[in-house]
């Protein structure tokens, strides 16, 4: 092309100063593979900008020991006229670079979701494309182990390096070390000269490094987790701005990936768990396709053929045999109409009410007993208030099934235990809050989702969804903590006046439906009351053994040697039942009756008060003493 010198070296755009000012005269002569004797450069100036957009060479001038002025102008000249189509050139391939790039970024992101599982492999895509990319001959990736301050190799040119051969080098030293310790990039021009640089490894594997772009990786909070090394430009002398630049962008994409492969790792094995669990829970669960076939035998019993009264807000649910129990829910099913409306197979209806049955463990009160009479409170108030005025279809339906579930697996401990005795379950769920109720929750999803289990299985993805959703909003409220914290929503809402159109409302509404069946039994008779003080003691005294076995101090009304329970009772009614029921009735016109029986209930207590002179429960474990006062009193009365 040009006559003035033997060969030309063009070099363009960011590499132009770092290759001729920076490369050494042995470096250029070994690129060039002969000996530089003579070395003319020439800017050329874009016409357009007035810029110079690159740099012509020519070294070894042919019969001559120095390049002239005129050589000079003739390289100028040629260049006057092309320096456009070289522009528009460079634009060019900047562009292709660029989208070259993007799509690496793409392509990192993209396994960003599809390797989330294992972190190694991730890396190693990352780090190839890296490497890849900035044109390096070897690429390595070390995580910050914090605990023993080391660097641990996972990724080793291209290759994860498995648990077994992984080598460790210490966290603050060497260029990796430096690099962990400061944070910033170090980019290594020529390795053998830099002080951080330790050769022993070079000598004894026969590699040569030449130069390093060491750079750190971080994760959301700008902390070094790990460091990536990528060694020898093959396509340059050493790493350029370019490559930092892309080190700096595949810094950030690391430390996100890493966080969240970390984090998937995390939920993934608790999920694992947790299903594990499950499946042996189901199995031990499993309902015979007999039992089913025996509950269906004589088809469905009408209500009032269960007894008489059964629609009524006297009836205690708690005096049906526990083998009546299933068909009591069938019935309701079948009363309530959802059976019909939602089209469900009465198979799969009669597996699920077994199923969640069998769910329940036996501790004194949260059992199957507690669910039963749970979800028949929630039939009476459909019953006898007329919920449909108040509450959709499928809300009401959902309401129905939590009753049903909201207490599975309920092992007779509260919430604050799970976490103090540090449980599987404190394990999971108590990050979130309410441990026992999110637990509750998942052994329902759990049920519904073993096979032949799911009521709701011709329900669009729509309404499918809004079901689960409801259920879960539901159980969760079954915590008395949640329960407080919306009490003065509920309050401003009766204060109000209830809006059934508005979905604020119903929600409220069905926490407060809820919790008004969850604590039902205050509503019955003082007997009711009486034995369901007995059971509830019973199991909050166990607690108190446990935690005293423990080594902690149980709370007054869980330890036996302390608790007195018409007080405790007392005051549970008047600051926590009594303000339900009150609320339930300034809603629900029709609920009055419910307060004032528990209101009745809570003088009843005050009266028999002075009779009870034990702490915990009297000896023979039974409040069964009270009741000849209880019917002294109503001979009185
Ligand atoms: C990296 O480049 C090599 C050789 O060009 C190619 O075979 C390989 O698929 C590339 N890797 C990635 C992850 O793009
Ligand atoms: C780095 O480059 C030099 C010279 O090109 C070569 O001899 C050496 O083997 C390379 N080192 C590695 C680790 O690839
Ligand atoms: C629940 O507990 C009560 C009292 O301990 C007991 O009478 C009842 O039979 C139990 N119910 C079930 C289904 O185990
Ligand atoms: C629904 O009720 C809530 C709470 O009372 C209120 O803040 C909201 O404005 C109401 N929304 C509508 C659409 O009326
Ligand atoms: C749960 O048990 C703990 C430990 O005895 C007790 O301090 C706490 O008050 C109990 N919580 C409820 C809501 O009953
Ligand atoms: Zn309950």
């Amino acid at each position: 092309m040009l006559q003035c010198g033997d060969e030309v070296l063009g070099v363009m755009g960011e590499y132009l100063f770092p290759y001729v000012w920076g490369v050494s005269h042995i470096q250029l002569s070994s690129m060039l593979d002969s000996e530089v004797s003579s070395l003319l450069c020439v800017p050329v100036v874009s016409r357009a900008t007035g810029q110079v957009v690159a740099l012509a060479c020519a070294f070894n001038k042919q019969g001559g020991q120095r390049h002239t002025e005129a050589d000079e102008h003739k390289i100028q000249h040629c260049f006057c006229y092309t320096s456009t189509v070289l522009t528009s050139t460079l634009a060019f391939q900047k562009e292709q670079k660029l989208k070259v790039e993007c799509q690496a970024l793409l392509q990192v992101a993209k396994n960003l979701f599809t390797h989330l599982d294992d972190v190694s492999v991730l890396l190693q895509e990352i780090i190839v494309e890296a490497r890849n990319l900035s044109d390096a001959e070897i690429c390595s990736v070390f995580l910050l182990d914090q605990v023993s301050h080391e660097l641990v190799a996972k990724v080793f040119d291209g290759g994860v390096v498995s648990d077994d051969e992984e080598f460790r080098i210490p966290a603050d030293q060497g260029i990796a070390g430096h690099v962990a310790m400061t944070g910033q990039i170090l980019n290594i021009k020529d390795a053998y000269s830099h002080p951080l640089f330790y050769r022993g490894v070079d000598d004894s594997t026969g590699f040569r490094t030449r130069n390093i772009l060491c750079f750190p990786i971080k994760d959301e909070n700008n902390e070094v987790i790990g460091v990536a090394e990528l060694v020898n430009k093959t396509n340059g002398p050493w790493f350029n701005r370019f490559d930092e630049d892309l080190a700096t962008a595949f810094s950030i994409y690391c430390g996100i990936s890493i966080a969240h492969s970390l984090l998937y790792k995390k939920v993934h094995e608790a999920q694992f768990r947790s299903h594990l669990a499950n499946e042996m829970m189901m199995y031990h669960m499993k309902v015979s396709e007999q039992e089913v076939a025996q509950l269906l035998e004589t088809g469905l019993e009408p209500v009032d053929e269960i007894h008489p009264l059964f629609a009524e807000f006297t009836y205690t649910p708690r005096s049906l045999p526990d083998d009546n129990t299933p068909m009591g829910i069938l019935s309701m099913f079948e009363d309530m109409g959802f059976i019909n409306t939602y089209k469900i197979d009465l198979h799969t209806l009669a597996r699920f009410c077994l199923m969640v049955k069998k769910g329940y463990r036996d501790p004194p009160y949260h059992n199957w007993t507690h669910a039963f009479s749970v979800s028949h409170f929630c039939y009476l108030l459909y019953k006898n208030l007329g919920l449909a005025n108040y509450l959709e279809n499928i809300e009401i339906f959902a309401l129905f099934v939590s009753c049903m579930c909201h207490d599975l697996d309920h092992r007779g401990t509260n919430n604050s235990f799970q976490v103090a005795s540090q449980s599987v379950l404190a394990a999971l769920y108590s990050s979130e809050g309410s441990v026992m109720e999110r637990h509750h929750f998942a052994q329902a999803i759990a049920i519904l989702n073993t096979h032949g289990c799911n009521i709701f299985d011709k329900f669009s993805r729509k309404d499918y969804q809004r079901m689960l959703d409801l259920i879960r909003d539901i159980i969760l409220a079954t915590d008395l903590a949640h329960h407080l914290r919306i009490f003065p929503d509920l309050q401003r809402m009766a204060d109000a006046g209830y809006n059934p159109r508005n979905q604020t409302h119903r929600s409220l509404l069905l926490c407060l439906l809820m919790t008004s069946c969850d604590l039902s039994d205050q509503t019955k008779g003082w007997k009711t009351t009486r034995k369901i003080a007995e059971l509830i003691y019973k199991e909050f005294f166990s607690q108190g053994d446990l935690e005293k076995a423990m080594g902690n101090r149980p709370s007054e009304m869980m330890d036996r040697e302390k608790a007195y329970i018409p007080e405790l009772q007392i005051s549970f009614m008047e600051h926590i039942a009594m303000p339900i029921y009150k609320l339930l009735s300034e809603l629900l016109p029709g609920a009055s009756e419910l307060y004032e029986r528990v209101a009745t209930n809570r003088v009843q207590w005050t009266k028999v008060s002075h009779k009870f002179t034990v702490r915990g429960l009297p000896s023979n474990n039974s409040l069964d003493f009270l009741d000849e006062e209880y019917e002294l009193l109503q001979s009185q009365g």
